[in-house]
């Protein structure tokens, strides 16, 4: 039997999408192994969830660097330090370098919490219920230079009932997240999911559309 996918997350706050994949991992433990987390805020909670779970863990402060591109390089040595095969960015919100995202093309996934290309950057839940909009959710994809803009491999919808606020769909968008996000990891560490000619392949399938689900439930 191969032995798992070692895959690094990189966060900068709270952690719960860390969270869903440690405890998939528990769960599924021949797939993939979270070798590393790395947090640009020294305080993120994150941190102390990977740390419970005896991960090696690394506060790398992004304002103790001149600029984006002596801090990606200083992510970069790391990574490539620790021989990760992919990079899970969980609420990591730090804009990359061009290098740094060309350097692991095809191998570094973003979560988002939007139906991209809708509502890139921050304040997507607000944004949302401010547009009138009926349908909501989450978005993950390749990480490609445009910010959150790289080929999406799955959406999850969420609907926007009358009584919807901010954190309500916050809550649902997350809840939803913290299935999905598990599940595409496992399809990467499977070798089931591919970026090809800045097209995503699922499973031998270029695919023209993401893949759309509703109402994930947890295992
Ligand atoms: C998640 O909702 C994720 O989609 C979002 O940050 C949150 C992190 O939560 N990411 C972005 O907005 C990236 N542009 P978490 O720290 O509890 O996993």
């Amino acid at each position: 039997m191969n032995s798992p996918m070692k895959i690094a997350v990189l966060i900068s706050g709270n952690g719960s999408n860390l969270q869903a994949i440690i405890d998939h991992q528990h769960k599924h433990p021949e797939h993939y192994e979270v070798a590393l987390v790395i947090s640009n805020r020294p305080n993120a909670y994150g941190i102390q969830r990977a740390q419970k779970a005896g991960i090696k863990t690394l506060a790398i402060d992004h304002t103790n660097f001149a600029d984006r591109t002596s801090f990606d390089q200083a992510m970069q040595a790391e990574l490539d330090g620790h021989g990760v095969d992919l990079i899970v960015l969980a609420g990591f919100m730090r804009i990359l370098t061009e290098e740094f995202t060309q350097h692991y093309l095809g191998k570094m996934l973003n979560i988002h919490p939007s139906l991209l290309p809708k509502y890139t950057g921050l304040n997507t839940h607000q944004r949302a219920l401010d547009s009138g909009d009926q349908l909501h959710g989450l978005s993950i994809h390749f990480v490609t230079p445009e910010l959150d803009g790289g080929p999406v491999i799955l959406q999850v919808l969420v609907p926007i009932e009358k009584d919807d606020n901010e954190d309500s769909l916050a809550n649902k968008v997350h809840e939803q997240e913290h299935v999905a996000y598990p599940m595409v990891v496992e399809w990467f560490a499977e070798q089931r999911l591919e970026l090809k000619d800045n097209q995503v392949w699922l499973d031998q399938n270029c695919l023209q559309d993401p893949v759309i689900l509703n109402d994930l439930h947890p295992e």
